[in-house]
């Protein structure tokens, strides 16, 4: 595969001399993200993309009558037709280019996204000199395969997710937590005595072990108690007090009655932390109760209504799995080493916590709160897009359409009503026309979290507990992933290419004398 395979060709080309509204009308009709710059020789002297465009307008830039020059990227790398794709990758990582002009006998030929090597990087072999060929990777694993998996998938352009081949979003709308629980872990769906049986071992493994709530009130009570933050600490401490043992020593049956112990202690152990945190007695779990109900009744210390525990229990379900998202990685790198299921779950709740995976349900509701009035809507979504910034709750690294977890969860919302539900789709709506104009050709469509905010808040779960909640349900997922890496495993442990400077380097005459004679 070759540079001129590659490219998107012919080059989308402009004068410097047009102003930034027109240069954006071109690239709107071509659907494409940046255009050539050329002189009136045909000859390249810049590079402009919407990004150049945008961020023009986000510092106050007239589009109307700044020109293309004054905002380009002027005498831009380029590349030739017959350049290795390694050396582009190699380009796109070291300076963060998005778009690059091809040149084939100095004209320029074409314009090479980082998309369009992002789809085959991963076939594609780099070798620095003298030393050994390894396969670079593009950045951010995007569209490479790491490890085979029965747990499910995610097909981003079709909007589907499954279970273990069961279309997840119908796994919400029928069945209960434990049913789907029971799916993902045991690899099947439950018939009914299978699923006593398994509700009764979760429900017994709610209790928690000695010593665990001195360690909780104590983390609950640390000034800057953050609840995801402590649950992760919490998950810790409770694996060393379980005295969980390395995975490599334990059998596939061990590992899955440990996998469940922790995924049903985990909300309770949030909750604990919860109510010691607000000075409020911790509440037990109710034996007759099922995981959501549970949930929301050592929340409040009441037993929910049954809407309430089943619109959560909906979220729960649709949250539980996810593909081979980065928090599941995680888990899985931590499982590969043959290390303890806690330490793997602790892992894994530090990754989901960045805002760019598990961090951001409050940050959607924060954004509603932001805007504060649907005649708002358009102006505050329009300014913040052109201020470079990301509207919470849109746009997903695997959804190219409809996430189909926003459908579901927008008819769970619904369905509990209220004025934040009308005034969350009033947003939505102009969120996506505003991106759809903005972000032209990025196909940013609502994700799992922009709704979730709205159910959980519906439900009475405190804000600060979204994402935490979310971890909860994970759990249910990661437990899935470990137990199939350790009954599979090999331990995981790439490479990276050095791009250093070239070793050996030497230290500097006399550095270090210091050190010696001090000792
Ligand atoms: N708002 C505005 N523009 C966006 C958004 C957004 N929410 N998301 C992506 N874009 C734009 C980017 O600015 C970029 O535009 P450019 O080509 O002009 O530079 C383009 O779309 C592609 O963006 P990438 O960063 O390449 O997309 P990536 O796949 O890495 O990002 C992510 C996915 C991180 C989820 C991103 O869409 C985002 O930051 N969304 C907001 C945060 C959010 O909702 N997170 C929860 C995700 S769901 C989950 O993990 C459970």
């Amino acid at each position: 595969m070759s540079i001129a395979d590659l490219m998107h060709k012919p080059a989308v080309v402009v004068r410097e001399d047009i102003t930034l509204a027109d240069a954006s009308r071109v690239l709107d009709a071509n659907k494409v993200g940046a255009a050539a710059v050329l002189d009136g020789h045909q000859r390249l002297v810049g590079m402009v993309s919407e990004r150049d465009l945008l961020r023009s307008v986000g510092i106050g830039i007239d589009p109307g009558s700044a020109s293309v020059g004054e905002v380009m990227t002027r005498d831009p790398i380029a590349l030739d037709t017959t350049d290795p794709v390694a050396s582009a990758l190699e380009i796109f990582r070291d300076h963060r280019f998005r778009h690059l002009p091809v040149l084939d006998g100095g004209r320029v030929a074409g314009i090479l996204s980082i998309r369009h090597v992002v789809r085959v990087a991963h076939i594609e072999d780099v070798q620095p000199a003298g030393s050994a060929p390894i396969g670079l990777a593009p950045r951010g694993l995007e569209g490479v395969a790491v490890a085979e998996t029965a747990v499910g998938d995610v097909r981003g352009e079709e909007g589907f997710f499954h279970y273990r081949g069961h279309n997840a979003v119908e796994l919400a709308r029928r069945c209960s937590f434990e049913q789907v629980w029971h799916l993902l872990v045991e690899g099947s769906l439950p018939n009914d005595a299978e699923l006593a049986a398994f509700t009764k071992r979760a429900v017994a493994a709610r209790g928690l072990p000695a010593g665990v709530d001195d360690l909780l009130r104590a983390l609950a009570l640390l000034p800057d108690y953050a609840p995801l933050v402590a649950l992760r600490s919490a998950v810790s401490f409770t694996g060393a007090a379980l005295g969980l043992q390395a995975t490599l020593d334990l059998s596939a049956e061990q590992v899955r009655a440990e996998c469940l112990r922790l995924a049903a202690l985990t909300p309770v152990l949030l909750m604990r932390l919860h109510r010691h945190n607000q000075g409020l007695s911790p509440v037990d779990p109710e034996p007759d109760l099922g995981y959501a109900a549970s949930y929301l009744q050592m929340l409040t210390g009441e037993r929910p209504t049954a809407r309430a525990a089943r619109a959560l229990e909906q979220y729960l379900i649709l949250t539980m799995d996810h593909g081979f998202n980065s928090s599941t990685f995680t888990a899985r790198v931590i499982t590969s080493t043959g290390s303890d299921i806690g330490s793997a779950l602790t892992g894994a709740i530090g990754a989901l916590a960045g805002p760019l995976h598990g961090g951001a349900p409050s940050r959607a509701l924060a954004m509603l709160d932001a805007i504060g009035s649907p005649d708002r809507a358009a102006e505050h979504l329009r300014e913040e897009i052109g201020a470079g910034q990301r509207l919470m709750g849109f746009g997903h690294r695997v959804y190219k359409t409809d996430d189909p977890r926003s459908t579901l969860l927008r008819d769970v919302a619904t369905d509990l009503g209220g004025e934040q539900v009308a005034f969350a789709r009033h947003v939505e709506q102009t969120a996506l026309q505003t991106l759809a104009e903005l972000k032209p050709g990025r196909r940013l469509y609502t994700n799992v979290e922009f709704y979730a905010g709205v159910v959980m808040n519906s439900v009475g779960i405190p804000r600060d507990m979204f994402a935490p909640t979310f971890a909860c349900s994970r759990t249910v997922g990661w437990t899935a992933a470990i137990a199939e890496q350790a009954a599979n495993n090999r331990l995981i442990r790439p490479s990276a290419l050095y791009v250093g400077p070239p070793p050996p380097q030497s230290l500097p005459d006399g550095y270090g004398a210091a050190a010696r004679t001090d000792r």
